[in-house]
């Protein structure tokens, strides 16, 4: 999610700087992101000048001091509120007072990351969707400690990177996961008992809800150990029996197969 979100912010005119935790992986972000621009300069979205200039607003580093001149840091790291909260700790500690502190979270307390600094009025969610160039809709996640000019600020960012803003409350997986999560997870249920193949299960949301991908497609994309993550937030904080995770999706990630990312999931992509 990091590379799209950086592609979006810096199509809208942003200087971007990218921390990754090795150079390897830094390296993989500019690739990803030229590859993105060629697609789309190949479809006739942009001009290949538009690309370059995207290009050169973005720039990678492997040191979260390289962060201290950001007016807006937008943290998308692995879905886990521990690793989130070292993180914000962190940033709190490195950026300047103004600095606008931000997650991309799926559906964990933003609350809880905001306590973690010294400035919880300066914090908030912004919900990116997958893949971020291409969604139109972003989150604004809104707890109870942030400032309205925090908000205000935000939902210019998201006006500026032309995507449509929803002020959603801090509330476990928002609008967006709450509503879809159970019925993602209520048809992996469906595939355990054997109502029908995955295919069909598929054919069967594309064909006859006009749904543009059907569920296992669309967990393969989100990712399979994000998902998990995501189900066990909900199930944390509703308790409702349709966001226990289902025993297939907790083998599936044991197992290491986690969707598009690793190329095998509910589906193979590796042929
Ligand atoms: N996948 C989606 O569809 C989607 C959509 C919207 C929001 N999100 C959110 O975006 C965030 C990232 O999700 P993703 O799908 O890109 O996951 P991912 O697994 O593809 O990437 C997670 C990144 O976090 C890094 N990371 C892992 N452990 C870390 C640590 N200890 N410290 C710092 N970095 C660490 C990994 O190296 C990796 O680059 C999550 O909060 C997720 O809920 C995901």
């Amino acid at each position: 999610m990091g590379v799209g979100v950086a592609e979006v912010a810096a199509a809208s005119g942003c200087d971007v700087v990218v921390r990754s935790r090795s150079q390897a992986a830094a390296d993989g972000t500019l690739l990803v992101l030229e590859q993105s621009l060629a697609r789309q300069v190949e479809r006739e979205r942009r001009t290949a000048e538009e690309a370059a200039a995207i290009q050169a607003r973005v720039r990678t580093t492997t040191e979260l001091e390289d962060l201290c001149e950001s007016d807006l840091v937008i943290e998308s790291v692995v879905e886990d509120l521990a690793v989130k909260k070292a993180l914000f700790s962190e940033l709190d500690r490195l950026t300047g007072r103004d600095c606008i502190l931000a997650t991309n979270t799926s559906t964990l307390p933003v609350v809880e990351l905001a306590m973690e600094t010294s400035r919880p009025e300066l914090v908030c969610g912004l919900h990116f969707f997958n893949p971020a160039p291409v969604m139109r809709l972003v989150e604004v996640v809104v707890p109870i400690t942030a400032a309205p000019d925090t908000i205000k600020a935000a939902l210019a960012f998201v006006e500026a990177c032309g995507k449509e803003a929803v002020e959603v409350k801090d509330r476990a997986g928002f609008v967006v996961n709450a509503l879809l999560f159970p019925y993602l997870n209520g048809a992996v249920r469906l595939l355990e008992h054997g109502v029908a193949t995955m295919e069909g299960i598929d054919a069967a949301m594309t064909g006859g809800c006009g749904f543009p991908l059907g569920p296992f497609a669309v967990l393969d994309l989100v990712g399979l150990d994000t998902s998990l993550a995501i189900l066990e937030a909900l199930h944390r904080e509703t308790g409702d029996a349709t966001t226990l995770p289902s025993p297939l999706l907790r083998r599936l990630v044991a197992a290491g197969r986690l969707g598009r990312k690793s190329g095998h999931g509910f589906y193979d992509y590796r042929r």
